[in-house]
């Protein structure tokens, strides 16, 4: 009996002691949050294009929740009359073991006026980002958009991201596209090494709309950090998504959904019904007439010569490109060819591949001489290679007869679509001090579906 008691008693300071434990670390969150100021400093500041054209998202993270998220702009911020816009923010808890919070704002400028330059802020009254800058595409597709694009960029080893730095500074870009596999990863360390991401590509992110796909470093939670950290344009938590810029109808999409499928079947079904209706929109006659380019990115590959990757040989067809095993649901290779499709781009390679216009294996260059010009399938990119630590990947020693062009070298692509017939490429090497190792145009006279190969 009296044991029993004792056992009792035990119990309950236990349970006090453990009571007052958690009260102890409720207060020093609140101190920490509230007694600094720093916690609502914005930091990770990047931007994306809204859902028209001339609209753009402003998004960033706070540690503590300032209630608050508005940005400030104004074509001179300090000379002008600022406007105010007041945005929305999320609690983003990570999935690993510290349960890592942070505020994730999002705040969409809408009626910009186009080709203008912006100087805004971001944040709350506790605390305001530097004063970034921007600029509004063109209205219209008469123009000629500049693009940087590659894959597979860490946090350490981000060999491209100096050049890109100094690239992005001197204006030479209207978008960057990061075609997946982020930060490696973005969830380690509790998702400390996706916020030192973060902050690393805010260099060039709050400058220019930095525009993602998710790759399958994205994979834990549920893409929960990927889903939380961006804000593409739609309503698909950023898995897939379309957008305009000049002459190019840009298609983004994720080969996850293809790999990840305990996270939904649905999410397959749904992009493939989604990319359906997408594509067979802007091959419309009357849309190609305006935008006559339509490029796609994601991020595995349907074609690769890695002897490691398993998913790229011919032996053991991707599912990207044929759909998924044995049914054979839901490949993109018949759909984009039927589409249209003009151009492209892939990366998890780590390093860069120019195919020959391709289809089910075969080549069907335009000419001999002039393999890019009317080509009669589309042009595949893998650019994979801008740094990170999982290092360089090695071809294999056969090389198909597809293979274009490779380099092993860490870079970037650059795209400039010059107008409706003209598409010109380059690929900067970091290696080589920036020199162009690959350049070279795609010129097309028409565009629309292929013919039915042969
Ligand atoms: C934000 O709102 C929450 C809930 O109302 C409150 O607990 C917190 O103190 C507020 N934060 C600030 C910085 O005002
Ligand atoms: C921003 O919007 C929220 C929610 O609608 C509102 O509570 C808040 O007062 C607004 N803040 C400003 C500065 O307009
Ligand atoms: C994963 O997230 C997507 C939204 O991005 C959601 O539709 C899906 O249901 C989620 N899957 C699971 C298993 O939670
Ligand atoms: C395509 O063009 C390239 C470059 O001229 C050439 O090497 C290759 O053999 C061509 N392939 C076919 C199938 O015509
Ligand atoms: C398209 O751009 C190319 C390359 O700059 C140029 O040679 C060509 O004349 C342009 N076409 C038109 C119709 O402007
Ligand atoms: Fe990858």
């Amino acid at each position: 009996m009296q044991r029993l008691q004792q056992f009792f008693l035990l119990l309950l300071v236990g349970a006090a002691a453990a009571g007052l434990a958690q009260a102890t670390v409720a207060q020093e969150e609140q101190t920490k949050v509230a007694g600094n100021i720093v916690h609502y400093q914005p930091e990770q500041v990047h931007l994306a294009f809204g859902d028209n054209l001339q609209d753009i998202v402003v998004t960033w993270s706070t540690r503590g929740s300032p209630n608050a998220s508005l940005v400030n702009f104004a074509r001179n911020y300090a000379t002008d009359k600022l406007t105010t816009v007041n945005g929305t923010w999320q609690r983003f808890v990570d999935g690993g073991k510290k349960k890592r919070t942070q505020y994730v704002h999002n705040v969409e400028l809408r009626g910009l006026q186009p080709d203008t330059r912006y100087e805004y802020s971001c944040g709350s009254p506790l605390g305001w980002s530097p004063v970034f800058h921007f600029k509004t595409p063109p209205a219209g597709e008469q123009w000629s958009p500049s693009l940087a694009i590659y894959g597979d960029m860490g946090n350490e080893n981000a060999q491209s991201m100096g050049r890109l730095q100094q690239d992005t500074e001197r204006g030479m870009y209207d978008a960057i596209i990061h075609v997946g596999d982020f930060a490696y990863d973005m969830d380690t360390k509790n998702a400390a090494v996706g916020d030192a991401f973060m902050r690393q590509i805010e260099s060039v992110a709050a400058y220019v709309p930095y525009m993602v796909c998710p790759g399958n470093h994205e994979e834990k939670y549920n893409f929960s950090n990927y889903r939380a950290r961006f804000n593409m344009p739609g309503d698909t938590d950023s898995l897939w998504y379309s957008f305009n810029l000049g002459p190019v109808h840009f298609v983004s999409f994720s080969t996850e959904v293809y790999y990840f499928l305990s996270y939904g079947v649905k999410l397959l079904t749904k992009q493939f019904e989604w990319l359906e209706r997408d594509l067979a929109e802007a091959n419309l006659p009357e849309n190609r007439a305006k935008r006559p380019w339509i490029i796609t990115y994601g991020h595995r590959p349907m074609y690769c010569s890695d002897d490691k990757e398993y998913d790229c040989n011919a032996q053991l067809e991707t599912y990207i490109r044929q759909g998924l095993p044995m049914l054979k649901w839901f490949g993109l290779e018949d759909l984009f060819y039927k589409h249209g499709v003009d151009v492209e781009f892939f990366a998890h390679e780590h390093f860069y591949t120019r195919l020959w216009p391709i289809y089910n294996y075969k080549v069907y260059n335009g000419s001999m001489e002039a393999p890019y010009t009317n080509p009669k399938a589309p042009i595949q990119i893998i650019t994979g290679s801008a740094g990170c630590n999982e290092e360089r990947e090695p071809f294999s020693h056969d090389l198909p007869a597809w293979n274009a062009f490779h380099s092993n070298d860490y870079g970037y692509t650059r795209l400039k679509a010059h107008n409706g017939t003209h598409l010109h490429f380059e690929q900067v090497s970091d290696d080589q001090d920036g020199a162009i190792v690959d350049s070279f145009w795609v010129i097309k006279d028409q565009h629309g579906s292929y013919p039915p190969p042969k």
